[in-house]
């Protein structure tokens, strides 16, 4: 049997996989068991930011592998404290917490907030105010604060206290801070699965200023922004904004499992011993792997993300079968004439790796995709979208 049909066979049919067999790659090519190549601007959606065996990348993590590969949370390793230490260092956040996956991570937020605001205000100060069109994960409490109802059918009684306002009505969310007994508001600072749009500056300004008011902790969810995607190190720095809560993963581990929970000085106090946990959390490969990621994340790295995101802004508005692009950085959205699965498999047919959001095509290629290789992926759209 093929690897697609014992795959078909074998293993639960929870992902519609496109018909292809990956084996190997290097950089932002991928190879197939057939040894067709393919540009890659999926990134496996949004992970592996420096690429496919990435030289620097992969020596961090066999070294560590070799070197110490697991040791549980009851001793102390050099890889999680770095990496913490580096975070911290990059972002002004005072605590972290490691654990496996963006779901994860957003669990650490919700608990975070949750026992931060019942110790401040009282048990009952539980609700998590989500955005409408938000995606936080697939966990039933990470569903629950996902505010798209079709993730939510058949996964019924899912986690309570979670309530919906729509991106960028802050008059509702204003209302609602004042009425619902709140324990966080949660953003993504651009909606990735819910159709790549960055919120506006007025409204995530706006209630950043609003939770701070009310004593409220702001979790920004930056699993798929976070780690260089949007052309700063993580998007809410777009924003000026100071949040309490920042959850990430995707991008962090560059192709191996980790999540991260950020905690601001007022939140660093907020978890104790025994109040959380993750046997895999901090693994020492996935933090040398990590830690290898973030520190190559600098200035010149961001800025090159954002020159690469304006070119294929400008080669892309205004061309033939595009009705917009949108996103930030090298996380974009395009909206096609022709059905945007359909531009899709065209691309694939033709060498490009792309992913899909909602009705859009979704680039989110590896933050050091050379140049003249974009610049060959991006024809290869154009002529896909074409009328
Ligand atoms: C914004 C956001 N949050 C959370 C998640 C869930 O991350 P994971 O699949 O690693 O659990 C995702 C995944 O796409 C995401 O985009």
């Amino acid at each position: 049997m093929s690897i697609t049909e014992l795959d078909k066979e074998y293993v639960a049919g929870t992902y519609a996989r496109f018909p292809v067999e990956l084996v190997s790659g290097k950089g932002s090519i991928v190879v197939d068991s057939k040894g067709k190549d393919y540009i890659d601007l999926g990134s496996g959606i949004g992970v592996t930011c420096f690429g496919i065996a990435d030289d620097e990348w992969t020596a961090a993590v066999a070294t560590q592998a070799a070197t110490l590969q697991h040791t549980s949370n009851l001793y102390y390793t050099k890889p999680c404290t770095e990496l913490a230490q580096l975070l911290c260092e990059r972002t002004g956040m005072k605590k972290v917490f490691f654990s496996n996956s963006g779901a994860e991570a957003n669990e650490c937020a919700i608990k975070v907030a949750r026992k931060y605001s019942a110790e401040k205000k009282g048990a009952e100060y539980s609700t998590i105010i989500t955005l409408k069109n938000s995606f936080h994960g697939r966990t039933l409490t990470t569903l629950a604060a996902t505010g798209q109802d079709h993730f939510h059918e058949l996964f019924n009684p899912l986690t309570p206290g979670f309530a919906h306002v729509a991106a960028e009505d802050l008059e509702t969310l204003t209302k609602m801070v004042k009425e619902l007994p709140t324990a966080a508001i949660m953003i993504e600072c651009v909606q990735g699965e819910g159709g790549v749009i960055a919120l506006s500056h007025e409204f995530v300004t706006g209630a950043a200023k609003l939770a701070a008011e009310h004593d409220i902790p702001l979790i920004v969810d930056e699993v798929q922004t976070g780690n260089g995607r949007t052309g700063a190190l993580y998007a809410y720095m777009n924003y000026g904004i100071s949040p309490d809560i920042v959850s990430t993963a995707k991008g962090l581990g560059g192709g191996l499992p980790i999540g991260a929970t950020l905690m601001s000085e007022k939140m660093e106090h907020v978890l104790g011993a025994g109040d959380h946990g993750s046997t895999y959390g901090a693994n020492p490969v996935c933090c040398a792997g990590a830690l290898s990621v973030i520190k190559r994340i600098d200035d010149a790295l961001l800025a090159e993300v954002r020159e690469k995101s304006q070119y294929i802004f400008s080669a892309l508005e205004g061309t033939d079968g595009i009705i917009s692009v949108t996103g930030m950085g090298l996380m974009i959205g395009i909206k096609t004439k022709k059905p945007a699965k359909e531009v899709v498999a065209a691309c694939m047919e033709n060498g490009v790796l792309c992913l899909t959001a909602k009705d859009k095509v979704r680039l989110l290629p590896a933050l050091n995709i050379p140049m003249d290789v974009l610049k060959k992926a991006v024809e290869v759209i154009k002529t896909a979208c074409a009328e």
